[in-house]
């Protein structure tokens, strides 16, 4: 039996790899090309530590100079001991170029373009045959080259991490940028598309407590993915709260796929914040953090914010700030470009 290994990297850069039952990570990473850092191979020194972000493991020798027991209780491992038992991630605080890794590339085309607002699309790109198997972890994303150029634009995936040739992406289009203008003017389905990936730190952990999603704009996208996935689970039963803000209504994007999720996962809910609304609207008014109610966050939770550095601020100082329980925060900032 094999069981698959998310390699995650300082630059967030995520190598997929199988693990053979009995196999070490530290070997099996070696079987593909990726030389994590190590020295005495005996679970001494502690040159292969890494943080077992999820799954199960067991692990051979370990100096208790190398990790202590409060270290390994918290999910700190060492590759050159390390089994698993299940499907894991496991994050190594070294950047990806130490280790002989290189990005992987893909070229897909245009399946489907969907404007969903002035300032909204969704793009999905159909891999072509023959392409790399495309893995990422939700919440990751990929850096799209936009035809006809050579730039490059960051966006998360939208879509369920499961292994899949149509991957989708929500896009914030501005009123004039690289991306934005081949959207509008020119993209058309059946274009060639290429892209790296996956990249970033910022995607789901192992869902052991509630979670509290905060998204900003398009930064949904990176949710879309990570609620997709876990309505894939059966087994997740922890409550899931969304609070999504828009300036205007007409930025509100993708509320029939969240209405579907809250159906398909029952233990999910989500409020639209608009800052800048019209009069018609009667949901939510204000920033997202007005719309944060402590009270009901007495539970340790865990909390993922993705969206414009001003709202990840100010949700971070919120929480430090409110008489809410015990949470650990992972964020995502964007600038759209
Ligand atoms: Fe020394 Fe793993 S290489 S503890």
């Amino acid at each position: 039996m094999t069981h698959r290994a998310a390699i995650i990297f300082r630059d967030g850069l995520t190598q997929f790899i199988q693990v053979e039952q009995n196999e070490k990570l530290l070997d099996a990473a070696f079987r593909h090309g990726i030389q994590l850092p190590l020295d005495c191979r005996e679970g001494v020194c502690a040159t292969c530590r890494g943080f077992c972000e999820s799954g199960t493991i067991e692990m051979e020798y370990v100096d208790d100079e190398a990790l202590s027991a409060s270290e390994r209780e918290q999910g700190y491992m060492l590759a050159c001991q390390t089994t698993l038992t299940s499907p894991g991630s496991f994050y190594f605080d070294v950047d990806s170029s130490i280790c002989n890794i290189s990005q992987q590339h893909y070229r897909g085309q245009v399946s489907a373009l969907t404007l969903l607002s002035d300032t909204v699309a969704t793009l999905e790109i159909t891999l072509e045959e023959g392409q790399p198997e495309l893995h990422y972890l939700p919440g990751q994303y990929a850096r799209i080259q936009i035809p006809g150029s050579k730039e490059t634009r960051a966006y998360s995936y939208a879509s369920a991490s499961a292994q899949s040739a149509v991957v989708r992406f929500l896009v914030r289009l501005l009123p004039s940028g690289v991306m934005s203008d081949y959207l509008r003017q020119r993209c058309r389905v059946g274009d060639s598309i290429d892209f790296t990936a996956p990249f970033g730190a910022f995607y789901l952990r192992e869902v052991k407590r509630p979670l509290l999603f905060v998204a900003g704009g398009t930064g949904l996208s990176a949710f879309l993915s990570m609620l997709e996935s876990l309505a894939e689970q059966s087994d997740v039963q922890q409550p899931i709260a969304l609070y999504y803000g828009v300036n205007r209504e007409s930025e509100i994007s993708e509320v029939e796929r969240l209405d579907s999720l809250a159906e398909r996962l029952g233990n999910f809910s989500y409020q639209v914040v608009v800052s800048d609304p019209g009069s018609a609207w009667q949901g939510k008014k204000g920033w997202v953090t007005q719309a944060l109610e402590s009270h009901l966050f007495q539970q340790p939770f865990d909390a993922y914010l993705c969206g414009p550095p001003p709202m990840i601020e100010a949700t971070c100082s919120w929480l430090s700030s409110q008489p809410v329980a015990e949470h650990k925060v992972y964020f995502e900032r964007f600038v759209s470009s």
